[in-house]
């Protein structure tokens, strides 16, 4: 599914110099290695501040608590992402409310935001919180536009996002704040833990700084109660290596995409969708967007069985993510039921992720391709 090897053997020096060197420097926690990777990504995000913290669930509450989101307030998000989409928001002390996906991206659908917007619930929204789901970006035009009539905050989830684009905008400063995460399968990785918050709000940026240190603003006087959510110096040196190298990542994964597409439409089993009927429904990029493809994800009404077929021949797979949010045991007492969010469920159902990464060889590609239309045949 992931060979991380194949990115780590050609920069091994690089990284073990930028290790060695906060071992000479003893900069362990933030410092400069992690201010190094703040201005870098400051500089490549195009936003005028960047955060380094501990994980992209810590930069989610993070940017949640500094955009003042707190007990009383609600916020919406989506049922089909990963945990730590919802269980910051409800870290931050807030509800959080659900909205359905657009069943052709997976993306929270804007039409369904507005009907909660307009339900018994609405009136205590304070915030909403897409994810850039996949690597492509949520429907920017619409949330702006809604976060603009309501009055709302709105803060991006791209944990999966890094280099993602809305209209010429990247990730992370479409929203009043946004959250990535850096574990070691996303697109620009890390060696352990960490994230970042980005903005292009001082106010906002400065509050972050204060929350990931314990609420301190001066040593040892606590202003606010925050967390410890500080980014490791290790951390910092080994993702300042990598991010000279996203840019051309992320072409390689496009092209990656785009070879499945033709080996796809090749075998004759590519259908559009949105929902599959005998073949498997290919991912697309929203036109004016840019998808990082941090997964490449089709739909399949048989998928578990194709699955099985795939595991059988040592072909990697996996399901991102087989159980929606309001169906999970944590989350029973959010009030939502089984069928209140048909097309997450749905999509829960069908979605099956094959590998992509940017060092996939061709011939790799039809192999999985070719196990593929046999099963379907
Ligand atoms: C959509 C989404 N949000 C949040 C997170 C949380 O990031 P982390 O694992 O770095 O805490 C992840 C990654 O795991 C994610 O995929």
């Amino acid at each position: 599914m992931l060979d991380l090897k194949r990115q780590y053997l050609p920069l091994h020096r690089e990284l073990l110099a930028a290790v060695e060197h906060v071992l000479e420097t003893q900069q362990f926690i933030l410092g400069e290695p992690v201010a190094a990777l703040e201005r870098a990504a400051q500089e490549h995000l195009g936003v005028a501040h960047a955060l380094g913290c501990s994980s992209g669930t810590d930069a989610l509450w993070l940017a949640l608590a500094a955009a003042g989101v707190g007990p009383g307030d609600s916020v919406i998000t989506t049922p089909f992402s990963f945990f730590a989409s919802i269980s910051a928001i409800l870290r931050a002390g807030a509800d959080a409310l659900l909205a359905d996906i657009d069943p052709g991206t997976f993306n929270l659908d804007p039409a369904a935001v507005v009907r909660v917007l307009n339900g018994p619930r609405g009136a205590a929204v304070r915030a909403i919180l897409p994810v850039h789901l996949y690597g492509q970006c949520a429907d920017w035009t619409s949330f702006a536009r809604l976060g603009q009539e309501h009055g709302l905050k709105l803060i991006e989830d791209a944990a999966q996002a890094w280099g993602a684009e809305w209209q010429g905008i990247k990730a992370g400063g479409l929203g009043d704040a946004a959250a990535f995460s850096f574990y070691p399968t996303k697109n620009l990785s890390a060696a352990g833990d960490a994230g970042m918050v980005t903005t292009n709000s001082a106010k906002l940026a400065e509050r972050v700084k204060m929350l990931r240190q314990h609420g301190m603003r001066r040593r040892y006087y606590h202003d606010e109660v925050g967390w410890n959510a500080r980014m490791d110096g290790f951390q910092g040196a080994i993702l300042s290596v990598k991010l000279k190298y996203i840019d051309g990542w992320n072409e390689a994964r496009c092209a990656v995409a785009r070879r499945y597409h033709a080996l796809f439409a090749a075998a004759g089993v590519a259908e559009t969708g949105p929902y599959p009927s005998h073949g498997v429904v290919l991912p697309h990029e929203v036109p004016g967007s840019r998808h990082a493809w941090h997964q490449y994800v089709i739909r399949s009404s048989r998928r578990d069985r194709l699955r099985e077929f795939l595991a059988a021949r040592r072909i990697g797979s996996e399901i991102y993510y087989p159980v929606p949010l309001h169906m999970q045991e944590a989350l029973k007492g959010l009030g939502y039921a089984e069928g209140s969010f048909p097309e997450a469920e749905r999509a829960a159902r069908e979605v099956l992720a094959l590998p992509i990464f940017p060092e996939l060889r061709e011939d790799e590609q039809q192999t999985v391709v070719r196990a593929i239309a046999e099963f379907l045949s």
